[in-house]
């Protein structure tokens, strides 16, 4: 301890202040507070991930009744969207592989001939009127359990969408400067088991037809292909398929170089290696990056206490680092993705979530999964059926949409190292990250950091920062659950202040709490928060 202490004095005299890392002293319990320190490297950058590396999906299942489309015109999911771009917005699921494209023509000609080119003129005016909102909204809350019922007794239905429903999904990409992933049906096959691109082709060529700047995906988790439809298809034929559609790609003068992403596999389990692996060594050239998919538990059979458990939680670190294996061995240097994923599969649990217990695991994803590498976490879903939406039946935002607002706010690219050293502190150790400050975030000086913290325990926690660092001002965001004593709850609290929508077109300021110089941080039991440390002047942070 005394060491530690001199050795820190030594080099704070030496002035090599924020570019060095340094340990804080170890600080002794008071009372029943526990006490943690918490080592920063901010010298390095670890590793950097796409700036769209926190993005978002919308179920295929949305597209099951076209007009149910039209949820996508409401001006608050509008605003809600474009609040966390730069992001992509994938639109794929179980269903994507029992869809078709059946164009009708008459749309386009009825309606406007409007290319991509004049979509921004148009975004205003496909607003959805209040009232046909609210009776959509009313409907989509029967059909929707409906589907996810149907999904999970494996009764996908086929369905076929027109001209329509592409453009309604377009237009609310581009009007809310989403980036746009379409997943296309792999379950069209050939008498030789190959994939039938016929359909798809007449897609493209509708989207290259109005100029929809997109990419491109193919097939929803094709391990359970034999579960659900019945049909076995191998990671080599896999591999070939998208070869395929990289090559259909390729000729199309608006597609040439735009993204392919695949294979949405599954987390790895059994034989889900194997067709990662061949899918690979056959598919590997055709795509941008590799996808899988994440949860953590079964929504039928899971409890508040897995929510909080640091095992589960750590399970996906074990994931991750199988797939990396996996993927570095095939094709090495290829990006991977968490193409699909959340809290609990079979469309979330039932009250937990959609609630602010959900966050844990949320935020310590967005934490590990930068830190052990992967580029892109595309959460599931903005809206959609099942419970794990970032938006309600009314589609006012959940917990974890403010939690993501605030990560898009405040967390940048940039990957540094933050460590909580062993024993020391409570019987959960505190979780915690660092990144640099957004830098697109204009309230912050360059070599600003965020260090994001999970209090998993039911007592406050102290953190105690390395010394230099500690006379940085800190501006703090505690979110805690709106009801006390509940972790079931529907809204969250913002530094004791419950976050709500001005109204459908004004999100509220996020306002940070500045604590006083030399303060230490206090995370309340059962919490999460973001600390900017504004002063940090990391240089690697400029
Ligand atoms: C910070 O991390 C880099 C890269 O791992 C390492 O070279 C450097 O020594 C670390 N700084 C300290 C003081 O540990
Ligand atoms: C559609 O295109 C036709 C022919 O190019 C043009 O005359 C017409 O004004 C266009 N309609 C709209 C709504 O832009
Ligand atoms: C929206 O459409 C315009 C016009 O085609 C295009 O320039 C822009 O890149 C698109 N934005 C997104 C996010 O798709």
């Amino acid at each position: 301890m005394k060491s530690a202490a001199t050795s820190v004095s030594t080099i704070v005299t030496l002035g090599l202040l924020a570019a060095l890392y340094v340990e804080a002293k170890t600080v002794i319990p008071v009372n029943d507070v526990q006490a943690v320190r918490v080592d920063l490297n901010l010298s390095h950058v670890a590793r950097r991930v796409d700036e769209r590396f926190l993005s978002v999906a919308i179920d295929a299942s949305l597209i099951a009744e076209e007009k149910f489309m039209n949820l996508l015109n409401s001006p608050k999911l509008r605003t809600l969207a474009k609040a966390l771009i730069p992001a992509f917005l994938r639109f794929g699921g179980t269903k994507q592989d029992f869809m078709k494209f059946n164009p009708r023509g008459r749309y386009f000609q009825a309606r406007d001939n409007s290319s991509g080119a004049v979509l921004g003129k148009l975004c205003e005016r496909l607003e959805l009127p209040p009232l046909l909102e609210n009776r959509l909204k009313q409907e989509w809350v029967l059909h929707s359990k409906t589907l996810l019922q149907e999904e999970l007794e494996g009764k996908c239905k086929k369905t076929q969408f027109s001209e329509y429903a592409v453009d309604l999904l377009y237009a609310f990409a581009n009007c809310s400067g989403l980036d746009l992933i379409f997943g296309l049906n792999a379950l069209l096959r050939t008498s030789e088991n190959t994939w039938d691109s016929a359909n798809a082709e007449l897609l493209l060529k509708y989207c290259e037809s109005k100029e929809y700047i997109m990419s491109w995906e193919l097939g929803n988790e094709p391990n359970s292909y034999e579960k659900k439809a019945g049909i076995r298809v191998d990671g080599y034929q896999l591999g070939q398929d998208f070869v395929h559609l990289h090559q259909i790609l390729q000729e199309s003068t608006l597609y040439h170089s735009t993204g392919l992403y695949g294979p949405d596999v599954s987390q790895p389990r059994d034989h889900r290696k194997d067709l990662l692996t061949g899918f690979l060594e056959t598919g590997a050239k055709a795509i941008t990056a590799c996808t899988w998919h994440h949860y953590y538990v079964n929504g039928r059979d899971t409890s508040l206490e897995d929510f909080l458990d640091p095992e589960v939680l750590d399970t996906l670190a074990t994931k991750i680092n199988e797939v990396l294996e996996i993927v570095e061995s095939v094709s090495p240097g290829k990006k991977v993705w968490l193409g699909e994923t959340s809290s609990a599969y079979g469309g979330g649990a039932v009250g937990l979530s959609d609630t602010f217990v959900a966050g844990f695991m949320w935020l310590d994803k967005l934490g590990l999964a930068a830190k052990l590498g992967l580029d892109v976490v595309i959460r599931q879903v903005l809206i959609g059926s099942g419970t794990y939406h970032l938006v309600d039946d009314n589609l006012d935002p959940l917990p974890d949409y403010w939690l993501s607002l605030l990560y898009k706010r405040l967390v940048g690219p940039e990957v540094l190292k933050a460590q909580v050293p062993m024993n020391s502190g409570p019987k959960k150790p505190i979780r915690v990250y660092l990144h640099c400050t957004n830098k697109k975030s204009t309230y912050y000086r360059p070599g600003a950091v965020t260090l994001f913290a999970l209090n998993l325990n039911k007592n406050e926690v102290t953190i105690s920062l390395p010394a230099h660092i500690d006379k940085s001002t800190i501006e703090a965001f505690v979110l805690q659950s709106a009801e006390e004593g509940s972790l079931y709850s529907r809204s969250v609290k913002l530094n004791g202040q419950v976050l709500k929508m001005v109204d459908d077109r004004t999100l509220p300021p996020l306002k940070g709490h500045e604590l006083p110089p030399g303060e230490h941080i206090k995370l309340p039991g059962f919490s999460f928060a973001f600390y900017v440390l504004i002063e940090a002047q990391a240089p690697v942070c400029k």
